[in-house]
This record gives C-alpha cells, structure tokens and sequence, in this order.
C-alpha cells in the first residue's frame, strides 16, 4: 500500500501529514512560527519561515515514522489563502509576504470597483473586492512601494511559495489561484479581463493546474533537505478552507461543511459556478476537479470563545468553562453575544464590525456569558447558512461540523438547534493536511477520484439532532440579526 503526504502552510504552522490509502494517520510534524503586524491592520509574514519549516516538518515525518521515501506516491499542499508573495527574477522574495488577515487595503478595494466595476467583478471572478484577497494587496504595494513593484517578476500565493522550493515550478492551483479575484470563476483560469484592467502583467502569474493533478516533482536540492526521493511527484492540492473540506467528505452537492476553528467556515460544494449577487459569500473553485464552492467566513468563531476565556477566565479549561453553560436554558435568558471581535466578512464585509453583548442583568452569571458566546456564534453561521441557501444552493442536507469548537458536545447541540438541521461530526478531525493528502491520493490513482478517495477514508461518527431548542433560536434569531445594524458605527 502506497503512502500519500499533506503539507498545510498555515498561518502560525506547516504541518506535514503522512497517511495511507485507507486514510489511516501514519505520523504528522508540525514546525511553528509567528507573524508580524508593523502596523495597525497590518499582517506579514517572512517566506523564509515557510520553507524551513516545511524541511523540518518533512524530514522530522519521515524519520520519526521510518518511512521509506519510495513508498510515497506523492504530497498534495495546501495553505493559507489569499497571501501575497512578490519574487523577482530569480524567484526570491522582494518584502514580507501580505497575508490573509491584513486590513490595509480598503482603498485599493474601492480602485478595483472603479477600475473593473462592481457588477462585473463578482461576475467574473465571484467575488467583491475584500480587503484580505490578494488582488488589492498588489495595487497597495504598486502605490506605495514602488521600487519594490519594478523588480516584481513572479506573483505566488504561501503554499505555491514553498511548491516552488519543493519542484522549481511556478505553478498554482485552481482553488487557492481564484482567491486572488484575479480568477474567471467560469472558466477555472486567470481573467485577461481582470488582469488587463488593473493593469497587472499576466506573465507574473503562474500556470493554474486542479487539485489531483501533477505539478512538478521533487527536486534534488529538496529531497536532500527534506528526506523525501527526488522525484516525487507534488500534486495541485488546494487553499485551506477547500483543502479542508475535501477531509471531510464536502466534495458534492447537499454537503455543507461547517469549521469551527478560530474563524468559523459554511462551506458548500457545487457542481456549478454559483455567485451570490450582492458578494457576501465567497465563491471559488474547489480543489475537486470541475467543481465550485460557495463559503461564508466568520472571522471570530472558537476565537470569541478562546478570547473569552482569556479575558474573563484566564487559566480556566475549557472543559470547566463549558461545564455550567450546559443548564443555563437556551436563548442565555435574553444574553445576546455579536462575534464580531475581529471584523466581519460575512454577512457584514464589514472590517470595521464590533463584538457585543447585549441584554445583561443581574441575574446573569459567567455561564450565560459562555453559552450567549457559543449561541451568538452559531447565529453568525446561520447567517451565512441563510446565505447559501438563498443563493439557490438548495438544501444542505448533510451538514459535518470540524474544527477545535466541535468537541464541545454543548456546541454541536446549540449548532443542531440554531441550524433546526441535524449535525455530523466525521472521522478525520486532521483539517487542510488530510484534504490534500487525498487530492494527492485521488491524483496518484491509489483512488479513482476525489470522491472514492472520500468514501474509502471518510466516515460519519456521530449526528445531533435538533431538539427543543430549535424554537428558541428561531425567535432569537431575528433579535440577533437586528443587533448589528443598530450598533453600526
Ligand atoms: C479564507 C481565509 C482563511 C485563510 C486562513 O478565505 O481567508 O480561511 O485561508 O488560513
């Protein structure tokens, strides 16, 4: 039996998984590292931190397992979306990469509305321009770091950073390459429209390739740094959030994935190129071949409670935070939480949203404020949930909740009652790294596709229905969404 490896470029780690064609994890290795914010808003990180931490990650997988680096048919990469990563002619970087989480660009957005038009910007590419997207980044760095700009040759995203390093290719895929908004939704490819009216140089960007297929193979230079043989091939993979739920089965339509990790994820998979009109969701391509996603981003979602935690109970588990919560009655006796700590992308776009409560007497006690922050979580994801639905996705039928959040028992049952749907958890609980190993897998023919690679590997554990509850939150619900525009600054 062949092995098959996903290495995620995240945020604050690169994580290299190793797994067999069952699915079953082999080993895993995570490197860590932190990242800038030079200024307000502002969020940066040095390539350079990605490509060690990939060579340590691998190497330290490979030998804490004792693989056998023939016995790998291949890697699939994922990562952070969204990253600008500018390289000159020799393929170095020329500043900090500008990631995902950074605010700086609200005036670039508002260029590109004017330079392409709004309409047809979200016709193209799916999307209105938002701040964190990679597009306006770029113009940021044409306006204000000019002698930087004249030497740009090549333009990555994270993970096509460290491909580069692994293989030599410029090369991108489908799914991480539309988060650019630089993307035709339609035709899976770069837009010449796009590109030609924020007077971007097509030739900076790189060949788009799908999630299963090859895009070059490891290189001398990189199996000596990272114990891997040269040769092996790295497969298209994904960005993280379609990484991420290819692991958990959400690769056709009817499944809606939702992570509740720091930020908090609707996502749902489409056989066609669906745009919701006003741009609240965003919509790209999936990393399964010939498929679209539509997803809703909340920006605080395990992160409200884990700021919570910090804030009002520092030292405290989250099992003893949690533990009380669970007899405070549904609806938080009139406690109301916006979990918009950090901004909001859907349904707001708003960067300038705020986190509240709201309704507080004397009666309540640090549980309500645990359970309003779990309830005004799930009524955020509603939101997006709403979204979708109205954006002719149809029913989700089977919905599979991932991500630190759904371990609490608590949590999936307040999701299940706010939803009034019932709600899985699933067996691989490994995120994007999993996803790509089975890009990797489905592209190294050990499946068929990528949806045999799911159903040989992917299983539902356990589902919550929705119980009393349900009534409540369909009361509160509208009550919650009165809040925000009334505490609009
Ligand atoms: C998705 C997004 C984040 C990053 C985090 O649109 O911006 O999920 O990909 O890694």
């Amino acid at each position: 039996m062949s092995l098959l490896l996903g290495l995620d470029v995240s945020t604050t780690a690169t994580k290299a998984l190793l797994i067999d064609e069952r699915g079953a994890v082999i080993g895993m290795a995570s490197s860590e590292y932190g990242y800038e914010t030079p200024r307000p808003l502002w969020s940066e990180q040095d390539p350079g931190l990605w490509w060690r931490a990939t060579g340590e990650s691998l190497r330290r997988v490979m030998t804490e397992t004792g693989t056998d680096p023939a016995s790998i048919a291949g890697i699939g990469l994922t990562g952070q979306m969204h990253g600008l990563v500018l390289l000159d002619d020799a393929g170095t970087p020329l500043r900090n990469a500008i990631l995902w989480n950074d605010q700086r660009t609200g005036a670039e957005c508002d260029e590109i509305r004017t330079k392409v038009g709004r309409e047809r910007l979200i016709g193209i590419t799916g999307n209105d321009a938002l701040t964190g997207f990679t597009a306006p980044k770029i113009l940021w760095v044409r306006k204000h770091e000019p002698q930087v700009f004249a030497r740009v040759r090549h333009i990555l995203l994270p993970h096509d950073f460290v491909r580069l390093r692994l293989t030599g290719e410029y090369a991108a895929d489908k799914a991480g390459a539309s988060g650019t908004i630089l993307f035709d939704l339609k035709r899976r490819d770069w837009s010449p429209v796009v590109i030609l009216a924020l007077e971007i140089d097509a030739a900076w960007l790189p060949r788009t390739f799908e999630g299963t297929e090859v895009t070059g193979a490891i290189s001398m230079e990189a199996a000596a740094l990272t114990g891997l043989r040269a040769g092996t091939p790295v497969f298209g993979g994904g960005g993280d959030q379609a990484a991420a739920a290819v692991g958990t089965g959400a690769v056709a339509d009817g499944i809606v994935s939702v992570s509740l990790g720091t930020s908090g994820v609707v996502f749902a998979a489409s056989s066609k190129p669906l745009i919701e009109s006003e741009g609240r969701l965003h919509a790209f391509c999936h990393a399964v071949p010939g498929q679209w996603h539509l997803m809703g981003v909340m920006l605080s979602a395990a992160g409200s409670l884990r700021w919570f935690r910090d804030t009002f109970a520092p030292g405290a588990s989250y099992d003893e935070l949690l533990a009380p919560a669970i007899n405070v009655p549904a609806g938080s006796d009139g406690l109301f939480f916006l979990p918009y700590l950090t901004g909001e992308r859907t349904p707001h776009n708003d960067p300038h949203a705020r986190g509240a409560f709201t309704g507080i007497t004397v009666r309540h006690t640090r549980a309500h404020f645990v359970r309003a922050v779990l309830e005004g979580v799930a009524f955020g994801l509603k939101d997006s949930l709403d979204v979708l639905r109205a954006s002719g996705h149809g029913a989700a039928k089977d919905i599979r909740v991932t991500g630190g959040g759904s371990r609490s028992r608590l949590w999936r049952q307040i999701l299940s009652d706010v939803f009034a749907a019932p709600v899985s958890t699933v067996s691989s609980d490994e995120g994007a790294a999993f996803g790509a190993a089975l890009l990797a897998s489905a592209g190294a023919g050990a499946h068929g596709s990528v949806a045999a690679a799911c159903a040989a590997t992917v299983r539902v554990t356990g589902t919550v229905e929705p119980c009393q509850g349900a009534a409540v939150y369909a009361a509160a619900h509208p009550r919650f969404r009165a809040l925000y525009p009334a505490l609009k600054r």
